[in-house]
Parts: structure tokens; sequence; C-alpha cells
């Protein structure tokens, strides 16, 4: 995605200085939109520092930053007890998003064989191809999706045929989710570049606020149009026929198709279903957990502080990011982060290599290699 002009990737590799050696750039994403910086990690502990506190965030993000965060650890100690101790440290971050341990798993198995001196080389090639496969996946999404909106759009009665379609989004599964053009997100800059028009309703997403900070930023760069609704928002639009479609990310998918998204993902898709609206998860292969078959029971949804519900962080008049308490002083509060919306409420799943049914022969029928 282009930022003022110029392409940027989500995450990217930085010279240490010292031959073959590497560190770690990415977009600090807790002051966005009111601020874009970057931050270099040099440390496995700055990585998962850097995934813990959401400086990147987002599930396929999430485990670039932790297959290179293996790779400096490996910078440091290349030995099988600083590999272990490394990976147990980033799987530990953050715990819903399968993305994570799928790409240290998949380093490990890269580096585990082989003699210390090359691991960290090696440990930077897989992180390196996992980025780029990550590219190349949310691309593939938006293509498929983009097929799937342009049906949409055809599809609607003559009278409407000239409106904007309308799909709304929940959290962010944009391009800063990802390393570049995201999944929820794909279909829409695609289909906003082959001239199709489309509005975003973008949900603000307490208590972190992904949507109303990040999904409108990106949006907004693209030139997409979208408007900010309060979470609350989304039943009553799709009572007035203002919603054609609801496009969201996930952070893990169960091989039958369940799927578990930020908080409020699941009251979506109620209102998606009682209002006859197309409720669209789009993924990639990565976000499938092959193991777990039942999302709600499976699945563990991760608990983040309660100061996330008490408190908003915003831009205050002086034009300094702050943080505001909004609930009276002792009052408890619970923030768990994700919930599972069940296959049977999914319309469609949207992933790299097609659009299939959200179920264990859908996804079969595409990675039946895999399983
Ligand atoms: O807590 P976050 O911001 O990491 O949650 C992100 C989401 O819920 C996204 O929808 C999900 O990771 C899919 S991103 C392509």
């Amino acid at each position: 995605m282009n930022i003022d002009g110029k392409p940027w990737r989500t995450i990217w590799l930085e010279p240490d200085g010292t031959p073959g050696m590497h560190r770690v750039g990415v977009i600090d994403q807790t002051l966005l939109p009111h601020q874009f910086s970057t931050r270099t990690l040099v440390s496995c502990d700055e990585a998962a520092e850097a995934i813990r506190s959401m400086v990147v965030r987002g599930a396929p993000l999430i485990g670039v930053t932790g297959a290179y965060g293996l790779m400096l650890a490996l910078q440091a100690d290349a030995s099988d007890a600083a590999l272990a101790a490394a990976f147990e440290q980033l799987n530990a971050t953050r715990p819903t998003a399968i993305n994570l341990r799928w790409a240290l798993e998949r380093v490990r198995a890269k580096v585990q064989p082989l003699p210390p001196q090359q691991r960290a080389e090696a440990a930077r090639v897989e992180a390196g191809a996992i980025a780029d496969e990550d590219v190349a996946m949310g691309e593939a999404i938006g293509e498929h999706g983009l097929q799937l909106l342009q049906q949409l759009a055809a599809a609607r009665p003559p009278a409407r045929q000239g409106e904007p379609l309308n799909v709304l989004t929940h959290c962010n599964a944009g391009w800063v989710a990802t390393v570049d053009w995201g999944t929820a997100l794909a279909p829409i800059y695609k289909a906003h570049r082959a001239g199709l028009q489309v509005h975003v309703w973008v949900d603000e997403t307490r208590p972190r606020n992904q949507g109303a900070s990040l999904t409108a930023w990106e949006l907004g760069r693209e030139g997409v149009p979208h408007t900010v609704i309060v979470d609350n928002a989304g039943g009553h639009l799709m009572q007035h026929g203002q919603v054609d479609a609801v496009i969201v990310g996930t952070d893990r998918t169960t091989r039958t198709g369940d799927v578990c998204n930020k908080i409020g993902t699941y009251l979506k898709a109620l209102a998606a279903r009682d209002n006859g609206v197309p409720f669209y998860v789009a993924l990639p292969a990565s976000t499938i957990d092959w193991q777990v078959s039942d999302g709600v029971a499976e699945i563990p949804i991760e608990a983040r502080s309660a100061a996330e519900v008490t408190h908003i962080q915003g831009r205050g008049a002086d034009g300094a990011i702050t943080s505001v308490q909004l609930s009276p002083d002792g009052s408890a509060g619970f923030n768990p982060a994700f919930d599972v919306t069940p296959a049977r409420l999914v319309t469609a799943l949207i992933t790299e290599r097609g659009v299939v049914a959200a179920s264990e022969e859908g996804l079969r029928s595409l990675y039946g290699e895999t399983v």
C-alpha cells in the first residue's frame, strides 16, 4: 500500500551494521491514525513485546513478526536451548491467532536440523518466505472477493444499480493486519481499483477501536469511501437495507469452518442472518487450525487488560495522544478480545484458493493435501 506516494509493507528487514545480521522494522500501530512512525526491533524480547503490546497486531502480521523474532533470537544465540526458549516466549505473547504458532513452527522446522551457525540465516530466509507468501495470499483473496462483490452488485435490483455497494466490516483485517493487502479489506481494495463503487461501514471496534483508527485510516489512504459507526449500529443498518454484505477476517478458523475473530463479530453474524445479509469471512490458509473442530469449546480466547475497557485512547485538542477514563473509579472491567462465530452463520469463506462453504467438506476441497 502507498503512504504519501511511497509503497510500504508493515514489516521489513534493516541491516544491523554487522555483516549477515539484521534488525526488523515495523509500523507502530498503537499511534495510528494520529501519528505514522516506525520502530526497529533488535531482539527477541523486543519482538515479543511488540506483539504483546499490539505495536503489531492482526493474525498474519503477528505470525510474521514471530518468525522474525526467532531470527533475532538466533542471531544472539543459536543453541537448541535458546531456540526452544524463544519459541515459547513468542508463542505465549497472544494465544488466539493460530498464525503465530503456525509461523513459529514453520521456522523451527527449518532451523532445528541445521548446525547453529547456519540457523539465523535460515530463519531469515523462512520468515521472508512467510512474509512474501502472505502478500500473495492477500492479493489472491482480493481477486476472489472481487468476483463475489461484482456478483452482489450485479444481482441488486435495477433501482439500486447506480448506488455504491455497502460492505460492513469489523475490526481491522486490512493491510496493517497483514504484510500487505489484508484479508477482509483486500476485496474492497480490488473492487475500488477495478472501478466498482463500494462504500464501507467501519465498526469502531471497542475496546481498542481498530476499526475507527486503523481501518478508517487505511481506507482513507486508498480513497475508499467509508463511514465509521459505533459497534451497535450494524443491526439497525441491516434492518434498513443499508448493508449489502459483511466481510470480516479471522484469527483462527476451525477445520469445520467456525471462525474466531475480534469480539463482537458473532453479534454481527447474528444480525446478518436475521436480515438475510451475506456474512463472509476472508482468510489465508495460515489461519486454519486443522486440530480444532469446535471453535466455541476449544479456541483459547485472549483476555486483555480491563484498562482497555475502562479507558479510551485518542488525540486531545492539543494534538497529543492521550488516554481518558470512562468508568467510575473502582468499577471492574472484563475484556475478552475475541469471540467465535459458528460455521452455520457464515455464508462463505473467501480464501486465497477460492470461495468455499464454511464446512469441513468445503475446506478439505481446497486444502485436502494439507490435512
Ligand atoms: O486484536 P487484533 O487487533 O490483533 O485483532 C485483529 C482481528 O481480529 C482481525 O480481524 C484478524 O486478525 C484478521 S487480520 C487479517
